[in-house]
């Protein structure tokens, strides 16, 4: 399947989905505080795990032992104190650790400004892709609109010149979703009526792979997260080159792609930048060509899957809200070649 050879390639590096090996400092914080609960409930585990094994065979039913019960104790003042005191201690403690790792990952967004090296996104999880909506970058208003691949700029530490923090709004436009990719932030939901924020700023760069992480229909499996990390100058000119309207078609066959997209019902749902096509329901198509994958990460993008998706969706992706529109083949062809060249 193709789907296997997208996988086995991107494997060795982005495949890593581990919250121990985080590339963000809100992603090291969750790290610590994980590790830190795990200590400290693990303690407790062990604890109470030794003194269960050992009255277990200190106590044991004897031969010799009195048919007698032990002396019962009931209301002492002392164990009572001790019991509810102790574990209202540790509960204590783990809440003032959590309040103190969710202060550190979930800064206030800060007004943006020019040179503050800053990306402002919305993200909005749909039924099943993401839609990202660029708002701000460095105190500059942005107009692009992507779909299921994120690309943000690589971060220097925070306190440092080359910080550059994503702040990344969450909405949801039908059911609850969740966006986590584990080794950049923690996982937070979509909820429709409702905004919520994730900021993180990525260490390393490369692909971080993820994936929606609350249940949201059938194709929730298949809401795959990419985000891929750009070296700076990577991302000005990703930037730059997506604020652009889609290319003209280059020759005749592009133009006859383009033809028959503005002809089918493709623009109700579609919006190619510099076209008549202005829907905004669906994956905006202005630089479709540019990502690496199709259906929310779930095929690579190629000419052939590209036809394969037009040509049916619900085979690729059941139950996803794109119909077959029963185009012939010499339409399928034209419009995947057109789409392909939407660099
Ligand atoms: Cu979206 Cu699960």
């Amino acid at each position: 399947m193709a789907r296997g050879v997208l996988l086995a390639d991107a494997r060795q590096a982005a495949e890593n989905l581990s919250i121990f090996d985080p590339a963000s400092p809100s992603a090291t914080a969750i790290r610590d505080l994980a590790v830190v609960v795990l200590f400290i409930t693990g303690a407790i585990f062990l604890i109470v795990e030794l003194v269960l094994l050992y009255s277990i065979v200190r106590f044991r039913r004897r031969p010799t032992t009195s048919p007698n019960e032990p002396p019962q104790v009931y209301g002492s003042y002392p164990i009572e104190v001790a019991w509810t005191a102790a574990p209202a201690l540790v509960v204590f403690v783990l809440v003032l650790i959590v309040a103190r790792t969710e202060w550190e990952v979930r800064p206030r967004p800060p007004e943006p400004r020019e040179g503050d090296n800053t990306l402002f996104v919305t993200a909005v999880g749909k039924q099943w892709w993401w839609e990202y909506r660029y708002e701000w970058w460095n105190g500059r208003k942005s107009n692009v609109v992507a779909a299921n691949e994120l690309h943000i700029p690589i971060s220097g530490p925070p306190g440092s010149d080359q910080h550059r923090p994503l702040f990344l709004e969450l909405r949801s436009a039908d059911v609850v979703h969740s966006w986590w990719v584990p080794r950049l932030s923690g996982k937070t939901d979509l909820i429709p009526g409702r905004v919520n924020m994730l900021s993180f700023a990525p260490l390393e760069p490369g692909l971080f792979l993820g994936q929606c992480a609350e249940f949201c229909g059938t194709q929730h499996a298949n809401m795959l997260l990419r985000v891929s990390v750009d070296s700076p100058d990577e991302f000005e000119a990703w930037l730059a080159n997506q604020e652009k309207d889609a290319v003209e078609p280059a020759n005749e066959t592009l133009r006859q792609g383009q033809k028959a997209f503005l002809r089918e019902t493709c623009v109700n749902c579609h919006r190619i930048a510099g076209t008549p096509a202005r829907g905004t329901y669906a994956p905006d198509l202005t630089h479709v060509g540019s990502r690496q994958t199709l259906a929310s990460g779930m095929i690579p993008n190629t000419k052939e899957n590209l036809i394969r998706w037009i040509r049916n969706p619900q085979i690729v992706k059941p139950g996803c809200l794109m119909p077959a529109f029963q185009l012939s083949d010499a339409d399928l062809g034209l419009i995947a070649d057109y789409l392909t060249s939407l660099k």
